[in-house]
């Protein structure tokens, strides 16, 4: 064993001689410590256990299932396609393997760095232990120390880099559908958001718009004027984003198959041969992420893209899922053969149903073929949760390269390090109530992970979605930075005005509003960038206490608000905790109503079409009236809601909203400040460098309950 310092409170620990994942950067000084925890080996795998007290709570671990505190489950990190996050799962798209185990009075942060499968039973096998099983001998152990959890997350941002920002539209509403099949189909919803004045940003285009599931081809039959319609498309403000999958399909002919057998790019079976899986287009190789050569080569692929006017991509099945491969569909078809005519009892039925029921994603898949990391050759499953972080890195090296600009990129499968050069959606979810609320306690982790440009499929990939859910999760992910609503094929309709008058119009409603949200949105982004940190806090990392631990379905949203969605079926209303005096926001274009709540629990009414909030003390919230794109915000008049006891400042942060310049600190910074006079009035202040903004509108209310509107020009500087 190694150890090294990173900074006073960081220390990694090495074993064996670990694959490099490129996650922790930073100087590395030896020093002569002894990781503080007794490790077990056992068939290959390392262990080591952590006692729990009974107040203890584990928190991290990013897109899982469980809480907001981890305890009472098994978690595995393998990134894993399986849509039907049931309740017993324990492993889903992302594979992240930082986490706090924090008691009430001290915290430590734990970071394996480990590219193989990691497994935490936090609690579930022993009530007072937390388990963890690495398998495998070659891995770095960071352990970090702290007075808060939020510095020990702030001290891992340090270490793991600064996060992917994408360009300002990326915060705006995108519809897609797998379902959208032809030019015509997707010009239909674009007018029809356009008749019906809903905002829109965007429009994901699924598989149908390439030639047989081939990567970077257009289906000139469906999709005749892609590049003509992406242009125009974006003249206007909405932009195409077209999926990209990692399997590529074998035939002769195909340039980018063709290329990646004579560049060598695809990883290998046990042969040395290409290794042959099947996925959308039948069957396909893998191209080996994991080299840097084959990152370059894939990355330039995405050209044909930007060429034809593209600026945003999702890149999918990239942990990577698999249909079958060639050794386990001829065992199916063969078992087939055999039995054939005959008389099945039940052992045999179930076996040969399982050949065809479970073929997809099998384990064994991921062993038989390889990797070359300099002159070592790894299966994937030693280094399976690079897989989906390495394609979208070559992604994003690709796009920055031939667009010159910032672009839209999210993955599906994904690992810490992936965080800066893309952001994700968690995956295929579900149209279930329960995935709704799985979506609000998934948020902090992956925050916590490094990871802000995230979001869930809205309404709910997989099944059929009812009205009433639909315009409840909106009216969560009006809060994500990624918002966009996708279902699949041969689901219920879920575009926003799918539903009837009354639902659209809330629906509308919900989208303009988050609209006006973006200038507050887009800046906590940048602040992310700038200071590490998080933007989604559970009260239990800033409150004190048992009803602010045990408050999972509220959010901390900046510094600034507090959020308490609707997520059960057929509510009015909801219960709120509120560990300190808040003011809650009905938020609407004009006149929202503010209401002084004193701490405590609170019933609230919560109607569908409402849009509610609470503003903690002292705090300035800005937005923007709504309009129909990003592109076409008015920034020269900037609102402000607040709550303002003695005295509030908000730092407002803007850029151009696509070059790389904030990279470089070309940000525009506006500082809003209100104070409450002893005399009894309200002083309000506006300063700022940013080129468009001229009028500040304050609308606060102060610890009377009192209201105060103001306007001030803004004073430059
Ligand atoms: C995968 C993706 C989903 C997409 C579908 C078809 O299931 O997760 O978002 O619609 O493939 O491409």
């Amino acid at each position: 064993m190694e150890a090294f310092k990173m900074t006073d409170n960081v220390i990694g620990f090495r074993f064996g001689n670990p694959v490099e994942t490129g996650v922790i950067q930073g100087e590395k000084t030896q020093v002569e410590v002894n990781l503080p925890i007794e490790l077990r080996e056992e068939g290959g795998r390392i262990s080591f256990t952590l006692k729990l007290t009974e107040n203890d709570r584990v928190y991290g671990l990013g897109p899982n299932l469980g809480g907001i505190n981890k305890r009472g489950r098994i978690y595995e990190s393998y990134c894993t396609d399986d849509p039907l996050h049931h309740e017993d799962k324990t492993t889903l798209y992302g594979a992240h393997n930082f986490f706090v185990l924090e008691d009430d009075d001290v915290a430590t942060g734990f970071f394996i760095d480990f590219p193989g499968r990691v497994k935490y039973d936090v609690g579930f096998t022993t009530l007072e232990e937390l388990q963890v099983e690495i398998h495998g001998q070659d891995f770095d152990i960071y352990l970090l120390e702290g007075a808060s959890i939020k510095e020990i997350v702030a001290s891992f941002h340090k270490l793991a880099g600064k996060p992917y920002m994408p360009p300002k539209w990326g915060l705006g509403y995108f519809q897609s559908r797998w379902g959208y099949q032809t030019e015509e189909d997707v010009k239909k919803v674009y007018e029809t958001f356009k008749e019906e004045e809903i905002p829109l940003d965007g429009i994901y285009l699924d598989l149908d718009y390439m030639e047989d599931f081939k990567d970077f081809t257009l289906s000139e039959e469906r999709f005749p004027n892609f590049k003509d319609m992406a242009l125009k498309m974006k003249e206007e403000g909405v932009r195409l984003i077209p999926i990209i999958d990692a399997g590529v399909k074998i035939e002769e002919g195909y340039p980018v198959y063709e290329e990646g057998i004579k560049g060598d790019h695809f990883v290998k079976d046990k042969d040395g041969k290409p290794y042959v899986a099947a996925v959308w287009p039948g069957k396909v190789h893998f191209p080996d992420f994991l080299k840097e050569e084959t990152q370059r080569w894939f990355g330039d692929q995405y050209k044909i893209l930007t060429d034809a006017g593209i600026e945003g991509v999702w890149n999918d099945m990239n942990e990577p899922a698999i249909f079958y491969d060639e050794t386990s569909l001829q065992e199916g078809v063969e078992a087939a053969i055999l039995a054939q005519g005959g008389n099945l009892n039940v052992n045999a039925f179930f076996s040969l149903r399982d050949k065809f029921m479970n073929i997809g994603n099998k384990l064994e898949y991921y062993r038989r073929f390889f990797h070359e990391i300099g002159d070592r050759r790894l299966t994937n499953e030693e280094v399976h949760n690079l897989y989906g972080y390495m394609m979208t890195k070559s992604a994003s090296l690709g796009l920055k390269k031939h667009l010159g600009k910032r672009h839209v990129l999210i993955s599906r499968a994904s690992s810490i390090g992936m965080h800066r050069y893309g952001g994700l959606w968690t995956g295929d979810n579900s149209s279930w109530w329960s995935h709704l609320s799985l979506n609000l306690r998934m948020l902090p982790s992956l925050n916590m992970s490094g990871f802000y440009y995230v979001g869930a499929d809205t309404g709910g990939f997989g099944g059929h979605v009812s009205g009433e859910l639909l315009t409840r999760w909106l009216q969560l992910s009006v809060f994500t930075p990624l918002l966009r609503n996708h279902s699949a094929i041969g689901t219920r309709v879920q575009e926003p005005y799918a539903f009837g008058d009354v639902l659209t119009r809330a629906n509308k409603k919900h989208i303009e509003r988050r609209y006006m949200l973006i200038p507050y949105l887009y800046s906590e982004m940048l602040k992310t960038y700038e200071t590490g940190g998080m933007m989604f806090t559970p009260l239990a990392f800033e409150f004190f206490g048992e009803e602010a631990q045990q408050a999972e379905d509220q959010m901390l949203l900046g510094e600034e608000l507090m959020l308490a969605p609707v997520v059960s079926q057929n509510a009015k209303g909801r219960y709120v905790y509120l560990p300190e005096d808040m003011v809650l926001v009905d938020f609407k274009k004009y006149d929202s109503s503010l209401t002084l709540l004193k701490d405590g629990v609170h019933y609230v009414s919560y109607s569908l079409e409402d849009l509610k909030f609470f503003l903690r003390r002292n705090r300035l919230m800005p937005y923007t009236m709504p309009s129909q794109t990003v592109k076409d915000q008015d920034l020269s008049i900037l609102k402000v809601l607040g709550y303002v006891d003695t005295e509030a400042v908000y730092v407002l942060y803007d850029d151009d909203g696509e070059s790389f310049g904030y990279e470089q600190g070309k940000i525009y910074k506006t500082t809003l400040y209100a104070r409450k006079l002893e005399t009894g009035g309200m002083k309000v202040e506006a300063k700022s460098n940013h080129p468009d903004l001229q009028t500040v509108n304050f609308t606060l209310m102060d610890g009377t309950g009192e209201i105060w509107n103001e306007e001030v020009k803004v004073q430059r500087g």
